[in-house]
């Protein structure tokens, strides 16, 4: 039997972008998804744009612990079990280090590290009771300190940040559960700009394909384009 069938993934930051995207390769795939959205309108509407009735939408600022708590509690009373989590909310503040303002760098942190420690301490237990889990944590080459961390400041120390709750999360969970980073790439998205070389699709693809590895696949690894990157 395909262990996947029957699997449910979770994507955070999923109203758009290399989420939405990931949203669709992975039902596409044959799983069961929660678009995992801050705002639920846009979540339900990007939902409707990709027209397949097994996908459910649920609100979800990965920022806010409560959100978090409240959207896991919600699944586990309807009996839903996450064996799949994608941590891709992400935002991108441009600033320079001596421009940085404090909030500026706190919002980055906020969303994309604390958000992925919200959402792996809220799922990463019931993947490890159950013996089977995946966690991708969308980061960015802009994080490696291989490459000195390039700028933006707070994205690259967010991102940096990221990579190394990948690393202990990884090392606190079974072998069972696989826990990888990836790199999309610079991605065609609202984020990433109408002149990104990498389309959507492309961008995805090494998230979905971290998502879905079998139980000989790697775990504490930084992907991009399926092969593995430098920290
Ligand atoms: N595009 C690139 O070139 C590129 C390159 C490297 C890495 N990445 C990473 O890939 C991921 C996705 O990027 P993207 O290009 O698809 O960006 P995007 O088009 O700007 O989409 C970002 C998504 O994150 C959501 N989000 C922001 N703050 C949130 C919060 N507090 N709670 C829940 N969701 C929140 C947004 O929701 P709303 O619609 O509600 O705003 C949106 O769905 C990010 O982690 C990004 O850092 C992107």
């Amino acid at each position: 039997m395909n262990r996947e069938l029957g699997r449910t993934a979770l994507v955070t930051g999923a109203s758009r972008g290399i989420g939405l995207e990931t949203v669709r390769q992975l039902d596409l795939a044959g799983l069961d998804v929660v678009l995992a959205a801050r705002d639920v309108a846009r979540g339900r509407a990007a939902a409707r744009s990709l027209g397949s009735p097994r996908i459910r939408v649920e609100e979800l600022d990965v920022t806010d612990a409560k959100s978090v708590a409240d959207c896991s509690r919600r699944l586990a009373d309807d009996g839903v079990d996450i064996d799949v989590l994608v941590n891709n909310a992400g935002i991108y503040p441009t600033d320079s280090f001596f421009s940085l303002d404090e909030d500026t760098m706190r919002q980055a942190l906020d969303v994309n590290l604390m958000g992925a420690f919200h959402a792996c301490q809220a799922f990463c237990p019931g993947m490890a009771r159950r013996g089977y889990g995946r966690v991708v944590n969308v980061s960015s080459g802009l994080g490696a300190l291989t490459e000195n961390v390039p700028s933006p400041a707070a994205y690259g120390i967010s991102k940096a940040a990221l990579n190394a709750l990948t690393l202990v999360v990884s090392a606190a969970v079974p072998g069972t559960v696989k826990v990888n980073a990836v790199c999309p790439g610079w991605v065609r998205t609202d984020m990433g700009g109408r002149g990104a070389p990498t389309g959507v699709e492309q961008g995805a693809d090494t998230v979905t394909w971290l998502a879905r590895l079998p139980d000989s696949g790697p775990t504490g690894g930084f992907f991009r384009n399926r092969r593995k990157i430098d920290w």
